[in-house]
């Protein structure tokens, strides 16, 4: 009999844990990595370079963000493969949110294939083609000049939203699965509460996107830290 791969019982508990632990926790140290950009390049710089400074970061990277990503989107594609939307038969919210919690997950596997090439190796041929790896100095440079391209912006926008929807509304997902909530008026409750912080997600990374073009991001600039957005530029000839 053929494996059907949403109805296995450890391998989806992995899917599910791996979703949360380490990826969801890598999500939010990102985003607050990423928010530091409000406050210009200078400390955008200084926090990617803290991060670079880590010891044993390639394996931290390796065995907690790479493989962790791998498992989680290839059999995340193969769930999604058998999975069966009816939201044209019965409209109810919660189908659509089934719906929507696969697009986002089908879009964020190209959009991390994307994004991992471009920002952290630089192999986007016709993109940018620094690492940031190896480059914290100019971190804030690469990211800026890349979103001056529009539908580079919109990519990253899409992405940041996915990755809100796709996180918030996996964190529901676990702690009904998981048996942590019970009952139908918490688990109601839960459902709320994974609705708000996929908004305060996506709100934040938004901003986040957009403080690499605009200082303090859509923000009032009085709200921010004397952005110093072109500070950190590297002198002509060094790109
Ligand atoms: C405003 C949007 C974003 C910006 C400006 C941004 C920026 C960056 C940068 C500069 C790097 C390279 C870091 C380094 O080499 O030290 C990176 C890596 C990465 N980003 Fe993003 N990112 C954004 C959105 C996202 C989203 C939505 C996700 C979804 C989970 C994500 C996941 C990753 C991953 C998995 C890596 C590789 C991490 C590593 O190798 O250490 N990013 N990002």
């Amino acid at each position: 009999m053929a494996i059907e791969f949403s109805r296995t019982f450890l391998l989806r508990k992995l899917h599910q844990i791996s979703g949360i632990v380490p990826l969801g926790l890598f999500y939010f140290v990102h985003l607050y990595t990423n928010s530091t950009a409000l406050n210009g390049g200078k400390v955008f710089n200084e926090h990617v370079g803290d991060i670079h400074e880590m010891p044993y970061l390639l394996f931290i990277e390796i065995g907690g963000i790479f493989l962790p990503l791998i498992f989680h989107s290839v059999y995340g594609v193969l769930i999604s493969s058998e999975s069966k939307p009816n939201v044209f038969a019965y409209g109810y919210a919660r189908n659509w949110f089934y719906l929507l919690q696969r697009v986002t997950g089908i879009y964020l596997f190209f959009f991390l294939f994307f994004h991992i090439l471009n920002f952290r190796f630089g192999l986007i041929p016709g993109l940018n083609m620094t690492p940031v790896a190896g480059n914290a100095h100019r971190a804030f440079g690469i990211v800026s000049d890349e979103f001056q391209i529009t539908w580079v912006l919109v990519v990253y926008i899409l992405g940041v939203l996915s990755t809100a929807w796709h996180l918030a509304y996996g964190v529901f997902l676990f702690v009904v699965d998981w048996g942590f909530v019970i009952g139908e008026k918490a688990q109601k409750l839960a459902l709320y509460a994974s609705l708000g912080l996929a908004l305060v997600l996506g709100v934040t990374g938004v901003n986040a996107a957009f403080a690499f073009v605009r200082p303090c991001g859509l923000l009032p600039q009085v709200l921010c830290e004397a952005p110093r957005i072109t500070t950190d530029r590297p002198s002509s000839g060094t790109r």
